[in-house]
């Protein structure tokens, strides 16, 4: 639970910060006509703080639809290149130049790690048969929810900078322990905060709650099988980077697999694919 307090002093100007490379990349194709939908696509979905702020956009009361946007290709046909080069002036380029004290790498390391999540996420909604047509997600969808699944850790690197990359640094790759350092330090984690931004920009409730519980699913999840991909897909993201291989015990801890009916043998394949991916993301 967030302090009132807390909420309010987060949410005013909030400013996410970005990679540089990324950003100068989808300025880019904001500046060139030849650049197609899905070319501005294909680069947005490298970056996870313009993604959020242009689904902050598409969801805002302005453009009153009907249904909510949830990928990021149906949002940059929404707003635009012009509108989307807008937003890539309102984040903060996050140089190594000027943020040497370890929050540059533990920030291109949230950058990697949500790319691979995505991937991932959008790997088992290709290959996942739902069990009924209302079960069904859609690949990139899917791929939005890996993407931002981390938004909150995102939220506390534009509020407290330093005292969170310190704190990642010290965590390395267990997020429970990141969880517990998050808690004694600020009151909160970065899954309750990323869930309190979501609600606040009007995301779409699977991509609000996939936010929130990725690393705690709920058996009242089951009913949302967004929720439950991306919990899995960031397992074997984490599992991926920390060089673990895929073995029959993690089948069996890992309740996620049960919940989507996956084969011990697709999970096996989805690990190959992850490892390939991880490479291709650097
Ligand atoms: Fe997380
Ligand atoms: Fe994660």
């Amino acid at each position: 639970m967030i302090a009132t307090k807390t909420r309010e002093l987060i949410k005013s100007n909030l400013v996410l910060p970005t990679l540089p490379r990324s950003a100068l990349r989808i300025r880019d194709r904001c500046l060139d006509p030849g650049s197609d939908a899905t070319e501005l696509a294909d680069a947005i979905a490298l970056d996870p703080s313009i993604a959020a702020r242009m689904l902050k956009n598409a969801n805002s009361a302005c453009f009153g639809q009907y249904a909510k946007i949830s990928s990021i290709h149906q949002a940059v046909v929404l707003l635009g290149h012009s509108a989307i080069y807008n937003l890539v002036l309102q984040v903060e380029l996050f140089s190594e130049f000027t943020n040497r004290a370890g929050g540059w790498i533990e920030l291109e390391k949230v950058w990697r790690h949500s790319i691979l999540t995505a991937q991932i996420c959008r790997e088992i909604a290709l290959g996942y048969t739902p069990a009924s047509t209302t079960e069904h997600v859609a690949p990139d969808d899917a791929y939005a929810c890996g993407l931002l699944h981390d938004l909150g850790k995102i939220v506390l690197f534009a509020k407290y900078r330093d005292v969170y990359a310190e704190l990642l640094m010290q965590c390395g790759r267990s997020e429970n322990v990141c969880n517990e350092a998050e808690r004694r330090m600020f009151g909160f984690t970065h899954s309750e905060v990323g869930a309190m931004i979501a609600h606040d920009w009007g995301f779409p409730d699977d991509l609000a709650f996939a936010i929130e519980a990725h690393h705690a699913p709920r058996v009242s999840m089951r009913d949302r099988p967004a929720v439950i991909i991306v919990s899995l897909a960031d397992e074997v993201s984490l599992m991926t980077e920390a060089g673990s291989r895929f073995d029959a015990t993690t089948f069996r801890v890992t309740p996620a697999f049960g919940y989507l009916h996956l084969s011990h043998s697709t999970v096996e394949q989805l690990f190959q694919k992850a490892a390939v991916f991880m490479r291709d993301v650097g």
